[in-house]
C-alpha cells in the first residue's frame, strides 16, 4: 500500500507516477491531457493493475501546425492500439468528454490538460465526482514553470477543501506530480 507521505526520487513523473499507480493498485483510470501518450505508455506498460484507461485530449493544438498536432495525435494512437484492450481514446475537451463518464467509477482523475487557473478549477470540479469515495486525483506541473494555474487552482476548489495535497517533500519531490486521495 502507498503511503502519500513518503517521497518518491526516482526521477521525472513518467517514473513517478507509474510507481504510484502501481502501489495504490489503480484499475480506472482517467488523463485529462494527454499529448503524445509518454505517460499512457509509461503506466501501462508499467502498472498491470490497470484495467480501464481513458486517454482524453482533444489534440488540436492550437500553437502548432496542422502536421505536428497531427503526429502527435498518431503518437498516442499508436499507444492506444499497443494497449487496445484496456485503453479507450476520447478526442474531445475535458469538458466534452466528463459527461461519458459515471459518477463514483474512476480510481483516479489525472488532471494535465490546459494549466491556466480557470481550466484545472474547472478539471477538478467536474472529475472530482466520477471518481469514487477512497478513490484520487492528481495532476501534473505544481508549481513548474509550465504550471501557472495549477497552485492557484488547487487551493481555491471548493471539493479540495481541507484534504491534504501530497506532492513529495522538496528537496526531494514528485516532480511536479499532485495527489489528492478522496474520503
Ligand atoms: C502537458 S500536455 C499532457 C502531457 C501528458 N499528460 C504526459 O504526461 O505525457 C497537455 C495536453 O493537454 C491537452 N489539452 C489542452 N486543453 C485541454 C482540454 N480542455 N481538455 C483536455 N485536454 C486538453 C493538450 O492538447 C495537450 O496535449
Amino acid at each position: 500500500m502507498l503511503s502519500l507521505d513518503k517521497n518518491y526520487n526516482y526521477g521525472k513523473h513518467y517514473i513517478v507516477l507509474p510507481i504510484i499507480v502501481r502501489e495504490l493498485s489503480i484499475q480506472s483510470m482517467a488523463e485529462i491531457g494527454v499529448h503524445s501518450g509518454m505517460l499512457t505508455k509509461a503506466i501501462l506498460s508499467g502498472c498491470p493493475s490497470i484495467q480501464k484507461y481513458h486517454m482524453i485530449d482533444p489534440w488540436i493544438l492550437p500553437k502548432c501546425k496542422h502536421e505536428y498536432a497531427e503526429a502527435i495525435y498518431n503518437r498516442a494512437l499508436i499507444v492506444r492500439n499497443t494497449y487496445r484492450t484496456q485503453t479507450y481514446m476520447i478526442a474531445r475537451t475535458s469538458l466534452d468528454a466528463v459527461d461519458r463518464f459515471e459518477d463514483g467509477k474512476l480510481d483516479f482523475a489525472y488532471i494535465d490538460g490546459n494549466h491556466s487557473h480557470e481550466h484545472v478549477l474547472q478539471d477538478i470540479t467536474i472529475w472530482w465526482s466520477k471518481i469514487r469515495s477512497g478513490g484520487y486525483m492528481g495532476g501534473h506541473d505544481l508549481d513548474s514553470k509550465h504550471g501557472h494555474g495549477v497552485r492557484s487552482a488547487i487551493e481555491s476548489a471548493p471539493v479540495l477543501d481541507g484534504l491534504t495535497i501530497h506532492h513529495g517533500t522538496p528537496p526531494i519531490n514528485w516532480h511536479g506530480v499532485w495527489m489528492v486521495h478522496k474520503p
